[in-house]
């Protein structure tokens, strides 16, 4: 079997073991088009169960990454591994759409299949490609859209749902392919502020459920709250890892705290000056 490790079970898993060996692994990934280094040594890690977000400036690479997972794009130096397989020695077609089962990926358009309903949306694909049944694909079709809050959505047509509903169609449709591991790419920055919170609602719920997942967002708000993990990226670099609440309360380096300063708005007003302080407070007493 090419891909030794695929149970072929839900991507809902249990929490993980500490010392289960990691279902993604990035090491020392380089990766430049033509002359221009995109990539310059990045390692990074997902376990089974575990949220983790890359944040960072627009070019610094982080949709490159994603895309060298699901072996679009092929790194010139380094190791990437998706379940004990290497990406790189992918060779066949055969080899890349096997691979592909086992990663879903949701990016900012969801590109649903306009003239099918979003039952049809949401089964095409394990009927053509898994060999389910259209009874059992249906059954989990409809589960699955209970759980992106869209159960009574099935008969409709994507261009009568709003932004963010089909974004969770698009969800669903990834999950109704049982992968391992989802990579959701800024899935809500082509969204109206108002449906923003609605996606991210759902992908929080599932990762709560143990969804793993590999998110690039610039919901800075939402990497703090569900992430496990955070990387940073800048210039082709992973700048700083670590857990979510560390890197957000207390970044170690200087461009880290820069940029989350930049991306969640003025940091907090130093200490307020004593003499300003007593003149408020004179002011307001007047
Ligand atoms: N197919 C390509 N051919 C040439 N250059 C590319 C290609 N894809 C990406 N790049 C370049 O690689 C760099 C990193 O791009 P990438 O899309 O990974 O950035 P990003 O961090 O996802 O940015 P954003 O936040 O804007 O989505 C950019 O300078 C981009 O122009
Ligand atoms: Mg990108």
């Amino acid at each position: 079997m090419l891909l030794p490790e695929h149970a072929g079970g839900p991507v809902l898993s249990a929490v993980p073991t500490a010392a289960a060996a990691p279902l993604v692994a990035l090491q020392d990934v380089h990766l430049a088009f033509g002359g221009n280094a995109v990539l310059r040594g990045i390692d990074l890690e997902v376990r089974r169960g575990q949220a983790v977000s890359i944040i960072g400036p627009s070019g610094s690479g982080k949709s490159t990454i994603l895309r060298c997972l699901t072996g679009l794009l092929e790194p010139q130096q380094g190791k990437v591994t998706v379940g004990g397989v290497s990406v790189r020695g992918l060779r066949t077609e055969a080899e890349r759409i096997a691979l592909r089962k086992r990663v879903g990926f949701v990016f900012q358009q969801y590109n649903l299949f306009p003239h099918l309903t979003v039952l049809q949306n949401l089964t095409i694909a394990p009927v053509r490609v898994l060999g389910r049944s259209r009874a059992q694909a249906e059954a989990t079709a409809i589960g699955l859209l209970r759980k992106v809050r869209l159960a009574d959505k099935a008969g409709a047509y994507p261009g009568e749902l709003s932004g963010g509903q089909q974004q969770r169609v698009a969800i669903a449709r990834a999950l109704a392919m049982e992968p391992e591991l989802i990579l959701f790419d800024e899935v809500t920055s082509a969204l109206d502020p108002e449906t923003v919170g609605e996606v991210l609602t759902v992908i929080g719920d599932l990762v709560d459920e143990g969804l793993t997942c590999l998110l690039v967002t610039h919901e800075m708000r939402f990497a703090e709250e569900i992430s496990d993990e955070v990387y940073f990226t800048e210039g082709g670099l992973i700048v700083e890892h670590g857990p979510a609440r560390r890197i957000f309360s207390q970044p170690r380096s200087e461009r880290t705290r820069a940029f989350l300063n930049r991306a969640l708005g003025a940091p907090a007003r130093p200490p307020a000056d004593p003499f300003v302080a007593s003149f408020d407070k004179l002011r307001f007493a007047i």
